[in-house]
């Protein structure tokens, strides 16, 4: 079918399904080795790795191509430190106040409380703001569109790219994220989406023993 001017053509490797099966079932098997890790040894990354995996974040398919996010990464330890002691405070008002008791059920398997070393512990934090609109060049605003899904389909690539490159993460939201904005000098029409310490799990690190559920309760054929 052709378009005409704006276009260019596309085509996808010529796999066979066994072919595509067997890459799927790999791409999966590398995704079951994922795991949001909470404790971090301080053994350093090399930024390469952090930028080719924003690169793949930055691909993502999003609202008429406006790419409304912008990702901010932080190695100062000064400013991490910052960030930690700043969603610490946060963390300490959600536990003790306003978590629901059934939140805070939901959250027991897990382990987690209101210490958040993994800030300071991982040698990168990558901030990932949403654009909730854009500037244009007179000053005006600029609508962006669907900006929540974009942003969550960007980060989902992240996290699958960190993970290829044998790096550890975690999603991590210490809402209300306003102090993100403040302590990186963001603009107004940005918002912290996901907070993401970056780095090596610790030699001692353990993840929760959760399980996923099987295919047959997430996928309905009709
Ligand atoms: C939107 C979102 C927000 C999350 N926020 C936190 C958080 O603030 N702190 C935390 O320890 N984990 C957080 N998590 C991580 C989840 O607890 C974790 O993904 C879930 O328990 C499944 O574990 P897994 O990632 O190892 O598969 C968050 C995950 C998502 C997707």
């Amino acid at each position: 079918m052709s378009h005409g001017e704006g276009f260019v053509p596309y085509a996808l490797p010529d796999l066979s399904p066994g072919e595509g099966l067997e890459r799927v079932r790999q791409f999966r098997v590398e995704l079951e080795g994922r795991r949001s890790v909470r404790d971090f040894s301080t053994q350093p990354v090399d930024v390469a790795l952090i930028e080719e995996a924003v690169r793949s974040a930055g691909l993502a398919p999003n609202g008429a191509n406006l790419q409304p996010w912008t990702f901010v990464l932080v190695g100062d330890a000064h400013l991490k430190a910052q960030i930690r002691a700043a969603a610490e405070e946060e963390e300490k008002l959600n536990y003790e106040r306003r978590m629901s008791e059934e939140w805070k059920s939901d959250l027991a398997p897990l382990g987690t409380d209101a210490t958040k070393a993994h800030i300071t512990d991982a040698p990168y934090v990558l901030v990932v703001f949403e654009q909730v609109h854009g500037i244009n060049t007179d000053g005006s605003k600029k609508t962006h569109y669907y900006v929540k899904e974009s942003v969550g389909i960007a980060v989902g690539f992240l996290i699958a790219a960190l993970h290829k490159a044998g790096l550890a993460t975690l999603t991590h939201t210490p809402s209300p994220m306003g102090f993100l904005r403040e302590l990186l000098g963001r603009p107004t029409n940005e918002r912290a989406f996901v907070l993401l310490p970056i780095g090596y799990p610790a030699e001692d690190c353990q993840v929760p023993n959760i399980t996923k559920k099987p295919l047959e309760d997430i996928l309905i054929k009709k």
